[in-house]
């Protein structure tokens, strides 16, 4: 029998888990836990790359978890685990540092809006983040890993380190390919369609616990254009706002764009934007309902984070004792 392919892919617990980060990647990820070996993680080593306050970390770790579960990411059928709880990712991330070039994590965009970002702590961990990233991901030897469009610089230079090292040493790691969503793989903010959604403007971004009434509140005010036809029609160079609610509503309810537009022709944004809140809130409302249940049952996600890491330590070792066998350290 053919081995199954394997996939993996991380969110960082450094806020709550947004609606960018649910239709982009995480949305597609239930379907494939049933034909992939699949790894889901939670990035907490990368979340120090910004400060953080230490109880608040914890809690959106399990919050996190919580998600990943109500999503419908069954951990019997998919390992799912916390960074930090399998020590093989910094241990591999040290030796990835040591073939990555300053030159090429310089060209990293999102190191240059981190950067801008956070003036008083560029700290190296930012920099060297992509390293620790490839290690992430090498560990498991994917054949893909699912992420949003923002991500994709990062498999790429991935995929580099990889190709690197394996011609210094021979066919040690899988080179991943990215596999990004046709649709939902940029969500825009919604008081802003010109930044991507993120937890750093949080008046634009819906956050997946949100309350029905506040989910309902930010698609009221989402900015739309200022264009004088005012229909809901795709186009996202000449109507940004408009064209992100379309992608939004065609990522939860499965319609195509042209199905949209015929639906609200002659309706103008008034009408649209309280159905796109709606159809969203009718999306989320199980999964927040979900998580907040399973969060009452500490019991269980700690026996889920636990049997996760132990999975996923037995194989990210295997790999990493191949690396250091390579690189000619002295097995203990
Ligand atoms: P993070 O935590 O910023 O985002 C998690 C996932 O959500 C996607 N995403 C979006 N997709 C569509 N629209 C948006 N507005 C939007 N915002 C975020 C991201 O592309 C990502 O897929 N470095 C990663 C975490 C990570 C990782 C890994 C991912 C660490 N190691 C190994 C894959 C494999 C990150 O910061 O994602």
């Amino acid at each position: 029998m053919d081995e199954k392919k394997v996939m993996l892919s991380g969110i960082q617990p450094s806020g709550e888990l947004h609606l960018g980060n649910y239709l982009g990647p995480l949305r597609h990820w239930p379907e494939m836990i049933e034909e992939f070996d699949c790894y889901f993680f939670l990035a907490d080593l990368h979340t120090i790359t910004v400060r953080q306050e230490p109880a608040q970390l914890r809690r959106r770790v399990l919050t996190l978890l919580a998600n990943y579960i109500a999503c419908g990411l069954d951990p019997e059928k998919c390992t799912l685990f916390i960074q930090s709880h399998v020590p093989a990712h910094a241990q591999l991330g040290w030796v990835l540092d040591c073939y990555t070039m300053f030159g090429e994590l310089s060209r990293m965009t999102q190191f240059k809006d981190k950067t801008a970002k956070h003036k008083d702590n560029i700290n190296a961990g930012l920099f060297t983040y992509p390293a620790l990233m490839a290690a992430d991901i090498l560990l498991y030897q994917p054949d893909f890993v699912p992420v949003g469009e923002d991500q994709k610089q990062h498999v790429e230079i991935c995929r580099d380190i990889a190709e690197r090292f394996n011609g210094l040493y021979g066919d040690v790691f899988k080179i991943p390919a990215p596999h990004i969503p046709k649709v939902g793989a940029r969500i825009m903010s919604l008081n802003d369609p010109a930044s991507k959604m993120s937890k750093s403007n949080l008046d634009g971004c819906v956050i997946l616990m949100d309350k029905p009434e506040e989910v309902m509140r930010k698609f009221k005010r989402a900015v739309t254009d200022s264009d004088t036809e005012r229909c809901v029609r795709f186009a996202p160079q000449e109507k940004p706002g408009v064209s992100n609610l379309i992608q939004i509503y065609a990522s939860v309810t499965g319609k195509s764009f042209e199905e949209i537009e015929t639906e609200f022709e002659g309706k103008g944004y008034g009408a649209f934007k309280p159905a796109v809140g709606e159809a969203v809130v009718e999306t989320l409302r199980p999964i927040r309902e979900e998580t907040e249940r399973l969060l009452a049952d500490k019991a269980y996600l700690e026996h889920v984070y636990k049997a996760g890491a132990e999975k996923a330590e037995y194989v990210a070792n295997k790999t990493l004792r191949k690396v250091y066998k390579k690189v000619g350290f002295v097995a203990r």
